[in-house]
């Protein structure tokens, strides 16, 4: 790490979370928390300048080769300075055609463009690739809150990853390999860890503090000329190997490929990798649609058993995604905030409505519902299903 790369880090962890947890504070105190307009402008102006001054020597710095590692770390640190910038609107990007943030812009689009990744701060700067130092992660602010809504979402995507990992592993034996057994139990239980972190954090974290005070650092914000959609537990490959794996979606229908392709520089280069080759892959519940006039084999029995398992938990977990987590901590509190702040509720940008409907079919697609409007997979479901003996 250079000096500069020190300094800026140093800032990012300590007088950035004191400012925005100061500004946090004076937002909290006003009848309407959603407003941020004429509220600690002294504040504000701070932030900007010390992290424009910290970006500067960055920037004359040049290109110094440090490797991914600290590049991607440097791309984070700018990522979350000017996503507070956007948090707190000393930038707004349908007032502006072009970010005011210059310096940290040309940074971040040097950084990203040579890595291969968004010019933004991604999921994985703030949960699997958040180095800590003295036990302290970097964050925004020191709220509860913000705490347990980032430790939730690492241990889930964490949890999803192992899933994945082990249906990866699968794929070089074959579904109907013996071992194929106990990856499938290894997803199994990764997939019940994910349903107990959610269950968890659908419990502890308060929904106000989440919607006011922690969800506006994830909005999308401007870097040079365009606007970057902000970031989701969701940037990872994990959750689409399991979907595809198990066939419950397909790259080839049009509503899932267009989010595969929205993603693709939001993950780390290594998921990239992952995703694209898994694309190219076939499903598990397609091979195994293809073998059930073997269905008298023990191994068949004991496989597609457990295979339907897996697939239930993960529609389960898609399930408690959408109807608890998303419903109570943005569709509910939405609802209630005042019209005149409505078109800033969603990471991405999308009208509520729309974003709501497109996470409803990918639940039921997780799901494999019985829907006619969509393809899932209920009908090949039910077909595995009625392979199986009955006990
Ligand atoms: C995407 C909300 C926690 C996994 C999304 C989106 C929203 C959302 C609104 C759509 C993003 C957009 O385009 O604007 C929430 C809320 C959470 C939460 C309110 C908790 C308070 C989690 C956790 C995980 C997770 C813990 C587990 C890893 C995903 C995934 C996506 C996503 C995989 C991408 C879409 C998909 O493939 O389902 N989330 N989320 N989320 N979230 Fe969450």
């Amino acid at each position: 790490m250079t000096q500069n790369t020190q300094a800026f880090d140093y800032w990012i962890r300590s007088r950035f979370v004191e400012l925005n947890n100061k500004l946090e504070r004076l937002y909290c105190h006003q009848a309407d928390r959603a407003n941020v307009e004429g509220v600690g402008d002294d504040l504000k102006a701070q932030l900007e300048s010390e992290g424009r001054e910290l970006i500067v020597s960055l920037l004359a710095e040049g290109n110094t080769d440090e490797g991914f590692d600290h590049a991607f770390d440097l791309l984070g640190n700018v990522g979350l300075y000017m996503a507070a910038c956007r948090r707190h609107e000393i930038t707004e990007p349908s007032r502006e055609r072009v970010s005011p943030l210059t310096e940290a812009s040309a940074l971040a689009m040097h950084i990203g463009a040579s890595i291969g990744v968004t010019p933004r701060f991604a999921t994985a700067h703030l949960t699997t690739h958040n180095r800590a130092q003295q036990g302290l992660y970097k964050r925004f602010t020191d709220l509860d809150a913000e705490k347990l809504f980032v430790d939730y979402n690492t241990k889930g995507i964490l949890a999803y990853k192992r899933a994945a990992d082990a249906l990866l592993k699968i794929q070089p034996l074959g579904i109907d390999h013996p071992i194929a057994y106990d990856l499938l139990l290894v997803a199994k239980q990764a997939l019940r860890d994910v349903i107990e972190s959610n269950r968890v954090l659908f419990q502890q974290l308060d929904a106000d503090d989440f919607f006011y005070c922690v969800r506006p650092y994830y909005k999308p914000y401007r870097v040079g000329c365009q606007v970057y959609r902000g970031a989701n537990a969701g940037d990872f490959a994990g959750i689409n190997v399991i979907d595809m794996l198990l066939g419950l979606c397909s790259a080839n229908e049009p509503g899932y490929s267009q989010m595969l392709v929205d993603k693709f520089l939001y993950m780390m280069p290594e998921d990239q990798a992952i995703l694209r080759d898994c694309m190219r892959r076939s499903s598990f519940m397609d091979e195994l649609l293809n073998m059930t006039h073997l269905s008298h084999e023990s191994w068949y029995q004991q496989n597609v058993k457990l295979f339907l398992e897996v697939c239930a938990l993960h529609g389960e977990t898609a399930i408690q995604h959408h109807n608890e987590l998303v419903a109570k901590y943005i569709a509910q509190p939405a609802k209630a905030m005042e019209q005149q702040h409505m078109s800033k509720v969603t990471a991405s940008g999308p009208p509520l409505d729309v974003l709501l409907n497109s996470l409803e079919k990918l639940r039921d697609r997780r799901a494999a519902a019985n829907r006619s409007d969509i393809g899932t997979r209920y009908e090949d479901i039910q077909l595995l299903k009625s392979s199986l003996e009955t006990e």
